[in-house]
Formats: structure tokens, sequence, C-alpha cells
């Protein structure tokens, strides 16, 4: 099919890069309903309030404000009858930069060659100022994103003034915090605390692996703007092929198991994204695999590439006992004796340690957590005597073994083929 290669990458990498306006989502209708409904009695009816949406990073606090927010623009004539405010704690460091940047925003240009006496004195001007100006907009939606950084300024000034204003009927508005504190009402004085609505939203919503899949169909499908209604239907044929190949669900549910962070699944399409050429012109599984190897790291592979040679010998040791035995547990008698095997057969190539040594070495391992004991061991059992299992993969030995540094060529050899005794 003869693509517009640079058209269709360009789609895929709006969607991919950018925080995605007309992206669906998925979810979070309640916590969508309950917020529509606040925007409603404030823009329709003139009501104030204020609320805290609380949820860790990535899990969609933005997207569902601009959700709710197009959704009242969508359902409710409300273009002139409200403004909005985006302050950011990361932003507007202190109160000074916050009330000019909520003049600018509200229209009141004067603020910034005012001097600036009590902070409230300040934000009434801006509030009246506001009104003269626009007697038709009567309500104001202000959005504090990282709303915890706001309670650091001086006396909490910006949020008194705020959650004050909620409560007088001068001009409605809507104070919506979005914070990843948990805490965060802990950190409010108590003059602020106690004119806060209390009305908070918690997101612990996760979505499952269909929607997961789903989304990462929908970040690779093109719209069919500027492409032949053919190819449009071609490519997203081909993308639901590539969803539905066994090595690219594994990647998926690989990374869906690590984190259910969606930013992290755009992230593993950025490389494909990218890929996109005359000379490559499909995204391929191997796309997807690749890209995976490089954003998500193996902590224990890792982990592994940083021991010694004796304590890599032990794993190869502990790997190969389980291996022969078809057990899955061991002690240190017979991880040493696996390994003496191996000294006694390449004795001229290998350097020797004393069995105290080989111990210490067997305790690390504990303390790093790659190999841990069974069941919990009798406190006066010596922790030779220790029932263990080995918390590393095979593939994750191979790994490790391919990028250790300078790895003896005899350790590599006997971690392929075990001494049969
Ligand atoms: N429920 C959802 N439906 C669809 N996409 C989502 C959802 N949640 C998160 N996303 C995706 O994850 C990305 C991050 O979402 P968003 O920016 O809303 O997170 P956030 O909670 O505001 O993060 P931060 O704490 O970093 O500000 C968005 O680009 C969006 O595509
Ligand atoms: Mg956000």
């Amino acid at each position: 099919m003869d693509y517009n290669y640079s058209l269709i990458q360009s789609e895929l990498r709006n969607k991919i890069c950018h925080d995605c306006l007309n992206q669906e989502l998925i979810g979070l209708q309640d916590e969508q309903e309950k917020l529509l409904q606040l925007l409603r009695l404030c823009t329709l009816f003139g009501e104030s309030n204020s609320i805290l949406i609380i949820e860790p990073p990535a899990s969609g606090k933005t997207m569902l404000i601009r959700s709710a927010i197009n959704k009242l623009r969508d359902t409710e004539d409300v273009a002139d009858k409200y403004s909005q405010v985006n302050l950011n704690g990361l932003i507007q460091v202190d109160d000074k930069l916050a009330l000019i940047s909520i003049g600018e925003q509200l229209g009141v240009e004067d603020v910034r060659d005012r001097s600036i006496k009590s902070f409230g004195e300040t934000f009434a001007y801006i509030l009246e100022s506001y009104k003269n100006g626009n007697p038709k907009k009567g309500s104001i939606i202000f959005i504090l994103d990282v709303f915890d950084l706001f309670t650091r300024h001086r006396n909490q000034a910006l949020l008194y003034n705020l959650f004050e204003v909620c409560q007088s009927a001068k001009v409605s508005v809507l104070v919506i915090g979005v914070t990843c504190r948990l805490d965060v009402l802990e950190l409010l004085e108590k003059r602020v605390k106690s004119r806060f609505s209390h009305r908070q939203i918690y997101l612990l919503y996760a979505p499952s692996f269909d929607q997961y899949v789903a989304v990462f169909k929908s970040l690779l499908k093109i719209e069919g703007k500027g492409h032949k209604p053919s190819q449009t239907k071609s490519w997203n044929n081909h993308i639901e092929k590539l969803a539905n190949d066994g090595s690219v669900n594994d990647i998926l549910r690989r990374l869906f198991d690590y984190s259910k962070d969606l930013r992290l699944l755009k992230n593993l399409l950025v490389t494909p994204v990218c890929l996109i050429h005359e000379s490559h012109p499909n995204i391929v599984p191997d796309d997807i695999i690749k890209s995976c190897k490089h954003i998500v790291k193996d902590y224990t592979v890792l982990l592994l590439q940083g021991v010694s040679v004796l304590e890599l010998s032990l794993i190869i040791a502990m790997k190969h006992l389980s291996d022969k035995r078809r057990t899955t547990t061991f002690t240190f008698e017979m991880v040493y004796q696996e390994y003496m095997q191996f000294i006694l057969y390449k004795s001229q190539l290998v350097e020797k340690f004393p069995k105290p040594v080989i111990f210490k070495a067997y305790e690390r391992l504990i303390d790093m957590a790659l190999i841990k004991p069974t069941n919990h061991p009798h406190k006066r059992l010596q922790k030779e005597y220790w029932q263990m299992s080995l918390l590393v993969q095979p593939t994750q030995i191979a790994e490790a073994l391919q990028k250790y540094p300078n790895c003896p060529t005899s350790v590599m050899q006997w971690a392929l083929n075990p001494i049969h005794s």
C-alpha cells in the first residue's frame, strides 16, 4: 500500500508526544460526572465550591479535568459564562507570581505595575476589576496543579483567599486542587482547612489489560484525515494484527504487570513510530520488542552485573543444582559442592577461595535478595542449613552474563554446560 508516511508519522507523533485533547478518557466516568456537576453548578447557577483531586502521577488527573470541561462546553452553552485560571505550584512559587498570573489570565492588566500591599487587598482588586470588566462572565474556575506546593506560600494567603471567596457570594468560583500527596489536608493551616469544602476525589482507578491493549491500538491507528479511505483501512487493519501478535501481546502484558502508567505505554511507542519510513513501512513486532528493552530495565539483571565473579559463580551453581535435581530449594552445602566441582574441573583457570569466603559471598546474595529462605528458619538453625530458593530466572542469568564486564571465559562456559559428576 502506498502510504503518505510523513503524514502518518506526524499524526501518530502528535498522539504519543502531546497530551491529546481528543483522546478518550477510560474509566473514571463517575469522577467525571462528579466534577461536571460542580462545573455546572458554578457556571450555570453561580454556586461556589472547592474540590481536591488526589491520585498518583500520570493517572489521568489533568485528563479528567480537561475532559470534564470539554463535556461541559459540548453540553451547555457556557462559552461566555466563565473564565479559567490555571496555576501550577512549580511555576507560581510565591503569592506575588500567583497574583500576577491570576491578573493576566483574568484580563486585569495593571497588577504587575501596582505595588502589592497585602495579598487580600490585591486579590479583591483583581476580582472587582474582573467583575466590572466582564459583567456577563460571572464564574471563575481556578485549577491549582501541584496543589501541595501552594501550602508552602507565606501564611497560605492564596489558598485562604480562594477558599474565603468560595464562602462569600462576591464571585462564583470553583477551586480545583490537583495533587499526588495523599496527606495534603494535613498540610493546610487550620483557618484554611476550615474554609475548604472537604470534597475530594481519590482516583484509585487502574485500567484492565483489555483497556490497556485498546489504548495501544488507538494510539497507533490513524483517523483518516488526508489519507485515502483504503489506506486508512489497511493501516488500521495492520495495527489490529500487530496488537494480536503473540510476542507483542507478551510485551504489553509484561509492561502492564510492571506498571499501568499509560505514559510508559506512550514511551514504548515513540521509537517504533519514529522508525516509520518508506524503507520500513510498517511497525513490526521486533520494533516493539526492542523498544521495550530500552524503557523497562530489569533491576535483577543490573544487580547481577554488579556482583563479584565468585557471587555470580554461586548463582550459576544454584541454577545447575535446580536443573539437575529438579528442585527449587537448596542449602549452602549443596551449592558449595556444586561450585567445588567446577573449581576442581577448571583448577588452573579460576581463583580458589577458602570456604568461609565463599560463605560470606553466599550471605551477600541473601542480603541482596537474590536468594531467600523458603520458610521462616528457626532462629537457632545456622545459616548454612537454611533451605533457600533462587529468585533469579535462567533468562536473567543469561542476559547478565552477556553484559557482565570481563566475565572469565571458564565461568561463561560453565554457565552454558554444567559439569556432570
Ligand atoms: N483514564 C485515562 N484514560 C485515557 N488516558 C489516560 C487515562 N489516564 C491517563 N491517561 C494517559 O496518561 C497520560 C498522563 O495523564 P495525565 O497527564 O492526565 O496524568 P496526571 O495524573 O495529570 O499526571 P501528573 O501527576 O504527572 O500531572 C495522558 O497523556 C493520557 O493519555
Ligand atoms: Mg497533570
